[in-house]
């Protein structure tokens, strides 16, 4: 048996956050298993491993916080989410209503105004002649503002306050990363943001017919308690709206930066999804999370002692040679089905055909006005513990 590769690299450190592909590349040849000494963590990055862990919601439990804290051992210092950081049979209840209510229903009810509300920020964008130019940011003036917009709308939040949607998951997501620098800088808002998200859970700050008063009446019904409805709400501003942002950003990235992608598109604008999820592959918007070993968990020829923290590397599993030809080539030929960005099995995103339809209703929109894209300047990092995430993306357009 050969001995477990050790790295001693800090997957988050300024210089991964900034550039994760050395160290990705570095644990997908290590083997199925890498120790991380920087942190006294274990590490799976092959798409095989992290698919497995995934699945194995048994020996990979939850529950214990999908971040570096280990609350098998250590006094939580934050709140943990009653969904993704809760083994079944206490996710059960939580997930069937959120699954009920962002279903097919959901999106068929959601499509035709969500399509309205992106033609026409695009409408607001590009305010231009046919045959003109016009520059942008496609992170501050799209990828940041329909989320909030849109699911903002469908959650049944009132207008005030939506600022505070990006910077309250920003921290939340830096959190499930070590104390560092980032998690600091965010600290001093941290308090009015939760305040100001768990007031906006409470069932007289939402609308009757959205998505959070509709988590109400299930409680009401009996499908969860009323103890447990500002919980499932709060899911849905903890994992709504910045992971949908970066997504959004990394499409648009790619589809600037490859402008053979954007000619296809235009021709064919049904590609607007399969552009969404290849993006979603390669890119991985959420690069990491992590997962606590119950009992002795057997990974390759290694094993997880019982209670050590396993970090899977999504980003890389979503690149992996062995699973994906040319992994590094943004390529609308390829079906991306399979991707792990979502996450797989038991929590497996919930919300990942709301961000669909989002990105379809966007691409859609802009496939309409914009013949040519191109980079106006180099884009800039927005970095993140756990995201792989845009400042600004300086974009310019012709127009069609
Ligand atoms: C779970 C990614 C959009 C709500 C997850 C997980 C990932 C993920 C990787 C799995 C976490 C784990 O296994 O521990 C993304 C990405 C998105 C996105 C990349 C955008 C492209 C959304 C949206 C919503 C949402 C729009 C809600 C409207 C949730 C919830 C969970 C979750 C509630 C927890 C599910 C569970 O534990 O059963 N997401 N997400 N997400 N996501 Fe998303």
């Amino acid at each position: 048996m050969t001995s477990l590769p050790v790295i001693d690299i800090d997957p988050f450190g300024t210089e991964v956050l900034t550039d994760p592909y050395p160290l990705e590349h570095a644990l997908l040849d290590a083997g199925p298993l890498a120790y991380l000494s920087a942190h006294d963590i274990y590490a799976v990055a092959r798409y095989d491993a992290v698919y497995a862990a995934l699945r194995n919601w048994q020996g990979f439990q939850s529950g214990a916080g999908v971040g570096l804290s280990n609350f098998r051992t250590e006094k939580p210092w934050r709140q943990l989410s009653i969904v993704v950081e809760a083994d079944p049979p206490h996710h059960d209840a939580p997930r069937r209503v959120l699954a009920n209510l962002l279903g097919p229903r959901a999106q068929r009810r959601l499509r035709a105004e969500w399509m309205a509300k992106a033609h026409k920020m695009v409408g607001q964008v590009l305010d231009g002649t046919p045959g003109g130019t016009i520059e942008f940011d496609a992170v501050t003036a799209i990828a940041e503002k329909f989320p909030p917009r849109a699911v903002g709308d469908a959650l049944g939040l009132p207008e005030e306050g939506r600022e505070n949607l990006l910077p309250f998951s920003d921290f939340l997501l830096n959190a499930f990363g070590p104390r560092n620098e980032l998690v600091a800088a965010g600290a001093p808002h941290a308090k009015f943001l939760t305040t100001w998200v768990m007031e906006h859970c409470q069932r007289d700050a939402l609308t009757e017919d959205g998505l959070g008063g509709q988590i109400w009446a299930a409680a009401d019904r009996g499908e969860i308690t009323h103890e447990q409805a500002p919980g499932v709400v709060r899911s849905l501003f903890a994992a709504g709206f910045n992971t949908t942002v970066h997504a959004l950003a990394a499409v648009m990235h790619a589809l600037v930066t490859h402008p053979e992608q954007w000619a296809r598109l235009r021709a064919e604008p049904s590609l607007a999804r399969i552009a969404f999820d290849e993006a979603v592959r390669w890119a991985s918007p959420v690069q990491t999370f992590f997962r606590t070993a119950v009992g002795d968990v057997p990974v390759g020829d290694h094993v997880v002692p019982d209670g050590a923290k396993v970090l899977m590397f999504l980003g890389a599993a979503n690149r992996d040679p062995r699973r994906w030809a040319d992994p590094e080539k943004f390529d609308l030929s390829r079906d991306p089905s399979g991707h792990v960005g979502f996450g797989f099995g038991l929590h497996q995103c919930v919300g990942q055909n709301l961000a669909r339809l989002e990105a379809e209703c966007l691409i859609t929109a802009l496939a309409e006005r914009v013949e040519t894209l191109e980079l106006a300047a180099p884009g800039e990092r927005r970095l993140n513990n756990t995201l792989r995430a845009w400042h600004s993306i300086p974009v310019r357009a012709r127009l069609a």
